[in-house]
């Protein structure tokens, strides 16, 4: 029996009698054998095999459809994924998310975000402050796309730039490339900057005008070294251009859990905007860290992203295991990582608006689920969360897909593809994203190489020669994930599959979704080394490459 942990009295799940690593459960053992009898399995087969394939390894929910049948399974290894999630009492788990339980085990809180956005609301005890910080949200923002909201001098606020970074910048950031087009159109231009090397704010605000530029400090802890250095040098920047005697408060809002702290920095209490603890960053575009998206998109279609959100989490919370779109994403990435040893996932949306898609999602499932230790303190046997990577396609045609065709990995791709939308030149994408996933699947065999070679009239010396570098072995598996077209109901659905699906990995696997001490670590390390009186601190290797630096800086030999 696993280790007690008393957390277990706040009245969440009991896991120190229920809780078992997934490899002890049954159904963890019986996948084992799937895995055994789907080894010489080609999925290509299967198709000819089980003409119901598609049927039966699709699913749709809230417009948007997922296609598992290029993946290397089958019916019944989805069933038994299934009876291996009931086995991991992930229904408790979805009534634990949904009901408000402390699912942040290790920091004692609820994960609420679905309460932003109303989906099968979980309760919160600050509804009214949240109400109130979400008319608030859209009250700026309409005052800022009707150019009533005015900078010092009494000029209209033109320019709004979002300094904030992971989960303060990557889902507002792709939310707005994905769907407010060029904003040099908008009343209001909506920019980013989320680096400390200065090259991106200088840049953003390259053309900007000062009196008519309004910051956003998106920052729930407002400790984050990046954000703090970009707003002091954003500050400098107001300061230079407007003089010393300018109200610069009219030039910036915050989005902070931390208050106090904001107000310190200078913020206005009126042009502060809390977001709740139980937000985590990564899942917080939802919360007034939208408001870039509010900003840029107008109430209508935030609203409409909260709505398509809204319908997965009900959707989630309460279709049947058997009939769960993100259980099944959970599962089949599961399957994927633990029992077909596959390290990574490439994610490929086929739309240019969506060319950050894998960024925002990298931090969702690497910050969420790039964990070992599980709910009873012990450490995971077992892979978790794998390497997402990824970019738009077909850009990526061009460069990496060659190691999905002949490398030496398999490597599970996730397309995603939008089936719809005005503009007809877009089919392109959806062909191009049909036949990749075709050709991935289906490869070339040696003999179909060498009848290629013979039909553009090599001779035999030839064909034996190159028909080896000619063959793809296939069989590389994919999901294909359909959108009615890219607009803001339907990212809002596809963002909140792929948070539910985190969830479902998480909870099987063990782990805290919800909290990052990891790169707290980090943070915590890159504070130290930064601290000047400790030119000398770090292991060796830190020490030897301070001192290439120091030598570089002043313009001597390496020593
Ligand atoms: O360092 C990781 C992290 O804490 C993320 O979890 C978070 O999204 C990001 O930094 C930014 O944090 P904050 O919003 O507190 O500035």
């Amino acid at each position: 029996m696993a280790a007690a942990n008393n957390w277990t009295s706040s009245g969440f799940i009991d896991v120190t009698d229920t809780f078992l690593p997934p490899d002890r459960l049954p159904a963890w053992q019986l996948l084992h054998a799937h895995r055994q009898r789907l080894a010489t399995e080609r999925v290509a087969e299967l198709f000819d095999a089980h003409p119901k394939r598609f049927d039966e390894l699709s699913i749709d929910a809230c417009g948007l459809l997922a296609d598992f049948s290029r993946q290397r399974l089958d019916r019944n290894t989805l069933d038994a994924l299934i009876e291996l999630a009931r086995q991991a009492r992930l229904p408790e788990g979805i009534d634990a998310l949904f009901s408000g339980q402390p699912v942040n085990h290790t920091e004692e809180r609820a994960a609420l975000h679905m309460a932003l956005r109303g989906g099968c609301p979980p309760p919160v005890a600050d509804a009214t402050q949240v109400q109130d910080t979400a008319s608030r949200m859209r009250t700026l923002a309409r005052d800022l796309r009707a150019g009533v909201l005015k900078g010092a001098s009494g000029r209209p606020i033109r320019r709004v730039v979002n300094l904030g970074i992971g989960g303060s910048d990557l889902g507002p950031r792709m939310v707005v490339e994905a769907l407010a087009g060029p904003t040099a159109k908008h009343p209001v231009m909506v920019h980013f900057a989320a680096n400390i090397d200065p090259q991106e704010l200088d840049e953003v605000l390259a053309d900007a005008n000062p009196a008519e530029t309004l910051f956003i400090v998106a920052s729930k802890s407002f400790t984050t070294a990046e954000t703090l250095a970009n707003a002091q040098a954003a500050r400098a920047w107001l300061r230079t251009a407007l003089g010393p005697d300018a109200d610069l408060g009219a030039h910036f809002v915050a989005v902070t859990n931390a208050v106090a702290a904001a107000v310190d920095f200078g913020i206005a209490k009126e042009r502060l905007l809390p977001m709740p603890e139980w937000v985590g960053g990564r899942y917080s575009v939802w919360s007034a860290i939208g408001l870039p998206v509010l900003i840029a998109l107008g109430e209508t279609g935030f609203e409409a992203l909260l709505a398509g959100a809204r319908a997965m989490d009900e959707h989630f919370c309460n279709a049947p295991l058997a009939a769960n779109l993100p259980v099944w994403m959970g599962l089949v990435g599961l399957w994927n990582t633990d029992f077909l040893d596959q390290e990574t996932l490439a994610v490929l949306p086929y739309a240019h608006g969506l060319r950050n898609f894998p960024a925002w999602l990298q931090q969702l499932e690497m910050e969420s689920n790039g964990k070992r230790t599980l709910r009873d303190g012990t450490f995971s046997t077992v892979m978790t969360a794998p390497v997402v990577w990824g970019g738009a396609g077909t850009v990526g045609q061009h460069a990496f897909h060659q190691l999905f065709y002949q490398g030496t990995r398999a490597i599970p791709v996730d397309f995603i593809v939008v089936a719809g939308g005005e503009d007809p030149r877009r089919q392109a994408l959806v062909h191009n994203a049909l036949a990749q996933a075709a050709a991935l699947t289906h490869g070339r065999s040696l003999d179909e190489a060498a009848a290629a070679l013979r039909a553009r009239g090599a001779d035999e010396a030839e064909i034996r020669r190159l028909a080896p570098h000619l063959t793809i072995p296939g069989n590389q598996a994919s999901t294909t994930v359909l959108l009615p077209r890219l607009d803001a109901y339907s990212l809002g659905a596809l963002m909140a599959l792929y948070e539910h699906k985190v969830f479902v990995q998480g909870w099987i696997w063990g782990i805290n979704s919800f909290d990052q001490y990891g790169v707290e670590l980090g943070k915590e390390m890159a504070r130290r080394l930064s601290d000047a009186t400790a030119a000398a601190h770090g292991d060796g290797a830190t020490i030897g490459l301070k001192r290439a630096i120091a030598a570089l800086r002043r313009g001597d030999p390496y020593p």
